[in-house]
């Protein structure tokens, strides 16, 4: 006689549903991830930080070359963005050994160049080493906005260092009343159904003007603000790293020279970057190892977009739901 004799007939019944209630769990956990969209995206884009091209030979130069055939190589992007720290010691022999590397390996037709700290490295005075940038990236401005299919690209870039880090280790951005009165007239401007992607390499804790910044960009959260400067690698648990706190969403690049990892150990051969995927509704960004040639499933995730004055409907939140994409999500049904 089975002991399941003596188990009254309605206990049966409920284990045979919680039982199929876990097969199932179990199943969809274990079950390849779904695409996450089966459409293409409107555009894609690759967003790089800390090159730090080196004319006295580096392994800097080997990631990025690396980085640049990576990233090619899982998809031919519109446009590459370069968040500042283009090089080492922004010196002219440097600048050459990068547009070497971009000339010598394959890229999007548009990069976009924004200034670092290492820019004013060179110690030839700030102006001619901001110029000395600014000949290279063939403009006469740090700040700028290219428009890429029907989105905003706006790029902002410190003008000034404060003296005493100039003379020993540039670090802080100094942003001018008109690069941020231009910010927000551009904001204000733009398309107000379609997210603007706005990229400084110093995150807001490291702009001197960060509070009048922080207020611009909290006024327009569709907003995604890229940062790179602290090359901390984007596998590190840090909610620095990824926030709406202010609304906007900020994320970090990663950096392709080198990267620390939680403890602030150095990791040398480290070497991150970004994909972005820009859709009719959401934007998805996916961290990419470009070292072990791996996204980074704990540095993926989705943000919807969201009109201007219109949240998504249902949506009672003050911030945008970034969601976290786990495991990483498929594109066309192929994992990537
Ligand atoms: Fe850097």
């Amino acid at each position: 006689m089975s002991i399941t004799t003596f188990i009254p007939d309605w206990v049966r019944r409920c284990a045979v549903i919680l039982i199929g209630v876990l097969a199932a769990t179990t199943v969809a956990a274990n079950a390849s991830p779904a695409p996450a969209r089966a459409d293409s995206p409107h555009l894609v884009f690759h967003v790089l930080g800390d090159l730090h091209a080196n004319a006295n030979g580096s392994p800097y130069n080997d990631h990025i070359r690396a980085a640049l055939r990576d990233l090619n190589s899982v998809y031919p992007a519109a446009a590459l963005v370069i968040n500042g720290d283009l090089t080492d010691h922004g010196t002219a022999a440097d600048y050459r050994v990068l547009n070497d590397l971009f000339a010598n390996n394959p890229t999007p037709a548009t990069i976009l160049k924004g200034i670092g700290n290492h820019e004013y490295f060179a110690k030839s005075g700030v102006a001619n080493d901001k110029q000395r940038f600014l000949d290279q990236a063939g403009r006469s401005s740090v700040y700028t906005q290219s428009v890429i299919g029907g989105y905003q690209f706006i790029l902002l870039g410190g003008e000034d260092v404060p003296p005493a880090e100039y003379a020993k280790s540039p670090w802080t951005a100094i942003l001018s009343d008109a690069q941020l009165d231009w910010l927000a007239s551009t904001l204000a401007g733009g398309d107000a159904s379609r997210p603007a992607f706005v990229f400084l390499h110093q995150p807001l804790e490291n702009v001197a003007q960060r509070d009048r910044l922080r207020e611009i960009l909290r006024a327009n959260p569709r907003t995604l603000f890229f940062w790179s400067h602290w090359h901390t690698s984007l596998r590190v648990n840090d909610s620095r790293l990824l926030t709406d706190a202010d609304r906007f969403v900020s994320v970090h690049t990663g950096a392709v020279a080198y990267l620390w990892d939680a403890n602030h150990v150095k990791l040398p051969d480290g070497n991150h970057g970004l994909q972005v995927e820009v859709y009719s509704d959401m934007v998805v960004v996916r961290g990419r190892d470009i070292a072990s040639r791996q996204w980074i499933p704990e540095f993926s995730f989705r943000v919807p977009n969201w009109v201007q004055g219109a949240k998504p409907s249902g949506y009672s939140g003050t911030h945008r739901p970034i969601r976290k994409i786990s495991p990483i999500a498929t594109r066309y049904g192929k994992t990537w």
